[in-house]
Formats: structure tokens, sequence, C-alpha cells
């Protein structure tokens, strides 16, 4: 693949410019994603097109609306496409979160299906992969598909670009059939996905669904065996890929505050005594993420093993996420509720249990918190794969600290030494907390050594190199067959 050309198109963009007064401040945004993809843009360069949604301010972009990043270091492109307020509301915020977020999660929100919103959402698809053909210096560029905000974009692409080799990745859960059966466009959004050469998911499970998805509800030919889908005039290599986080390096790990900084610094931050034990969630503001039932967990903990009355918080870190949707702002409001009465109910004028910090942390707090924190709390209630888990692990170099996973995270088929809950059972979360915080420091040290095994070898680069040493095979087969 070397010398190939590499295009990546997502939503969310890597980098957000904003300006403010004078200055221009970038920030990053907190997008499981984007984690993921940056770190291999940065090492093998390229495009990465994405909606702008900072300032589209000409002293960063240039004509093109193209800019070198990360700042200061400028290993890649970034071309920001800039969306109208319609276009972002059908297509951002209408069909792919209010439609396709929940369909594809199934955590009891009912999906929204409106007609405009599957028209911006077509047309927004088009105009990405307009930008794609666009930027393609080649006519057989490796093109990155992100997401389920563009599963119409990769036949758009391969329309024009019949010999680019499209390779799409899934980053949330594949419902069965009967669950993805109830979306009114599921045979455009299947065809377009087969536009793609490979299309990638976390988990087999995944992959298995949307084979059957396919089966049902188009006449495709399968091979079951070979993972292979032809649909019209295209082949599709169904596979999984769980995605992972980059393993920090030792120059990068040689930065960090000791345990010892960042346990002091938190909890003087958070006005906590010194003895005081910590559990941690860090995640977006979001009803898939589990956040309500680790509440009633922790209540429940305190209700079942009062031992733990001033001596244990728990601190939550919610960064602010799609809250222009009502099923957000509602869901966010009951979290604040909750919080209150349960600090009103077990707290005393000295002690709160809960600590909600519903803001954006940047990457280097969220370590300190990590580093912090006796244990993390994961409870989504279906997540494709999660990174929150993974970052955890890779932030305790001391190999201390527990992980609790909820078993719909992707990421429980890896994580086999975290303590994996169901987290709409209430008992057994708050029993795995009592457990997490009583486990002796071996127990602790053996699970989480081996945790982070797990991360440092299955890490991103893998990820990547596993789809693209894919894609090299099926270039190569075409190459022969076009000889
Ligand atoms: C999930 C999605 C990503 C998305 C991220 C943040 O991880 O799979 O595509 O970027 O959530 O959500 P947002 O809507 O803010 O981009």
């Amino acid at each position: 693949l070397r010398g190939d050309e590499v295009i990546v198109v997502s939503n969310r963009e890597p980098y957000i410019h904003q300006r403010e007064g004078d200055a221009i401040v970038v920030k990053r945004p907190a997008s499981g994603l984007v984690t993921a993809v940056e770190p291999v843009m940065r090492a093998c360069s390229g495009t990465w097109i994405a909606h702008g949604s900072g300032s589209a301010d000409r002293d960063v972009v240039d004509a093109n609306d193209h800019v070198r990043v990360p700042p200061g270091a400028e290993d890649y492109t970034l071309r920001r496409l800039w969306l109208t307020e319609e276009e972002e509301a059908g297509y951002y915020f209408g069909f792919a979160n209010e439609g396709l977020w929940p369909l594809c999660h199934v955590a009891h929100v009912r999906p929204v299906f409106r007609e405009s919103d599957w028209q911006r959402y077509r047309e927004v698809n088009q105009r990405f992969a307009d930008a794609v053909v666009a930027e393609a210096r080649s006519e057989d560029p490796i093109v990155l598909v992100q997401d389920y905000h563009f599963a119409l974009l990769p036949a758009m692409v391969r329309a024009k670009l019949p010999r680019a080799t499209i390779l799409t990745f899934w980053h949330i859960p594949w419902p069965n059939p009967e669950s993805f059966g109830i979306c009114p466009w599921r045979r455009e959004l299947l065809e377009g996905m087969l536009g793609s050469t490979i299309l990638g998911f976390h988990t087999r499970y995944h992959c298995k669904n949307f084979i059957e998805t396919v089966d049902r509800y188009l006449e495709a030919r399968i091979e079951h065996e070979h993972s292979i889908v032809s649909y019209r005039d295209d082949e599709t290599f169904i596979e999984s890929y769980p995605i992972s986080i980059e393993w920090p390096t030792e120059r990068t790990v040689a930065r960090w505050p000791s345990v010892e900084d960042c346990r002091r610094n938190v909890r003087q931050r958070l006005g906590l005594p010194a003895d005081q034990l910590i559990a941690c969630g860090v995640d977006r503001f979001d009803y898939t993420k589990g956040i309500l039932e680790r509440l009633h967990a922790v209540e429940r903990l305190l209700e079942k093993y009062p031992r733990w009355t001033d001596r244990f918080s728990f601190v939550q870190v919610a960064a602010p996420s799609r809250s222009s949707l009502p099923e957000y702002r509602v869901f966010q409001e009951r979290i604040k509720e909750v919080t209150e009465r349960i600090n009103t109910r077990f707290g005393n004028e000295h002690w709160q249990p809960v600590r909600l910090l519903a803001e954006h942390h940047d990457t280097d707090a969220v370590n300190e918190l990590y580093r912090a924190s006796e244990v993390c709390v994961v409870t989504s209630l279906h997540d494709g794969m999660n990174l929150v888990c993974k970052e955890y692990c890779a932030a305790r170099d001391d190999e201390a600290g527990v992980l609790i996973l909820s078993r719909f995270a992707g990421a429980a088929r890896e994580l086999n030494e975290a303590l994996i809950v169901n987290p709409y059972h209430v008992e057994e979360t708050a029993d795995a907390l009592h457990r997490a915080l009583t486990m002796p420091q071996a127990e602790q040290r053996e699970r989480m050594a081996s945790l982070r095994m797990t991360v440092r070898e299955a890490n991103v680069y893998r990820w990547a190199g596993l789809m693209l040493a894919d894609a090299g095979r099926w270039r190569l087969r075409e190459r022969i067959e076009a000889r």
C-alpha cells in the first residue's frame, strides 16, 4: 500500500479551530471515532474530509478549505465541508442521531424517521461523496469511510471512482434484522453500504447481524464461509476489526504526573479528604452509556454497604453532547435530578457521594482522573466498542485500579479480566462496586497487568493494519484479475 493515496471521511473533525477574540483556539472533540482514527492519520498522512464545526475563518483554512494538522506537526490535510443549519438539522441531528443512532443501539429510545431528514441525509452524503472525488488525485485511492453518518456514501463514491478501494467502518452496533427492519429506508441504506470493498464492524456478532439483515431484505448472494456479499456487480467483504487506542509511548508516560500527585490533585480540586476512594465514569452525556443505571448502582451500594458512607465518591465526567435534541436534554436533566436526590438522601454537611462534572475535560484532565481513581465504571447499555475502558488500562502503568465493564460493550469480548456486569442488573453492579473497592492489591495487579497486555497488543495501529492489509490483498487480486 506504500505510496497509495488515503482519504478519510467522517462527520466529526479531529481539530476544531475556534476564534476567541483575537486568538484562534484549537479544541479536540469528545469522540471515540476521532480518538481512534487520528493517530492512524498522523502515521499514514493523506486527506481527512469532515464537517467544519468551528469558525469558518479564512485565517485558518485556505481557499480550498484545507488546513494542515495537527497544529505544529502538520502531518496530514484536514478538508472542511461546511453545512447549512438546515443540512445539519436534517442529516446530523435528525436522520443520523434521532434515526440511526437509537435504531442501531437498541437502548429503548424510539428512533424517529422523518422524510425531510432522510432527504437532507441523502444530499449531505452526496456532498461528501463529491468532495472525496474532488480531493482524489488518483483513480484508485483508498477511501476510509467512518460511521453511520455516511451509509449512502460508499455506493456514491463507487459510481464515480469504480477503482477506488472503499473501506467502511461502522463504529456503532449493528442490530438484528427485525430491529433494523423498522427503518423505512433499510434497502437504500444497505445498498449504499454495499458500495464498500470492505465493511468493518467491531465484533463478529455485528457482522453476523449485518449479513442476516442483507439476507433478509436484499436479493444478494452471500458466501457465508468467506463473509462475502455479492450484490449487483459488486462484492463486499464483511469482517470484524476491534477498534482500540494508541498505546502511550515511554516518552508520553514519562511526562505524566505521578499517581500520587494525580490522587492528591483530584481530591484537592474536588474538596475530598486524602483517603477518599474514588470510582469514576467518563462519557459523553448520552442515554446509551448507562449513566442512570450506574447512579442506581451507587445508590444501592450505599444502601447495602453503609460502611462506604463518608469514604467513597463517585465522580462522573459527562461531556455535553447533541444537547439540542429533546431526548438528550431530558436525559441530562434526569441525571442531574437523580444525582441531587442521591446526594440529599445519603450526603451530609461534609460529604456528597456523587460528583457530576457535566463539562468536557481535555485528555490530560481525564488521564489525571483515571490515575486518581481506584475504580473505573463503564456501564453502557449497548456500545460498539467503548474506548474509555481501554484508556483507563493504558493510564494505569502502576498496575493498580479495577475496571467494571458492561457485557453489552464490544470491549467486553476482549477485556476478560474486568469485572463484567449487566448494567440493567442494579444489584449485580452494586456488588461489583463493593468487590472492586475491597479488591486486594495482588488481585488488582494480576488483572490490570493482563488487561494492559491485551490493550497494548490490540492497539489502534493493529486495527488499522488489519484493515489495510485486507485492502492490500484485495487490490492485489483486482490488479491480477485486470491483467
Ligand atoms: C460515537 C460515534 C462517533 C461520534 C462520537 C461523538 O462515538 O460513533 O461517530 O463522533 O460518538 O458524537 P458526535 O455526535 O459529537 O460526533
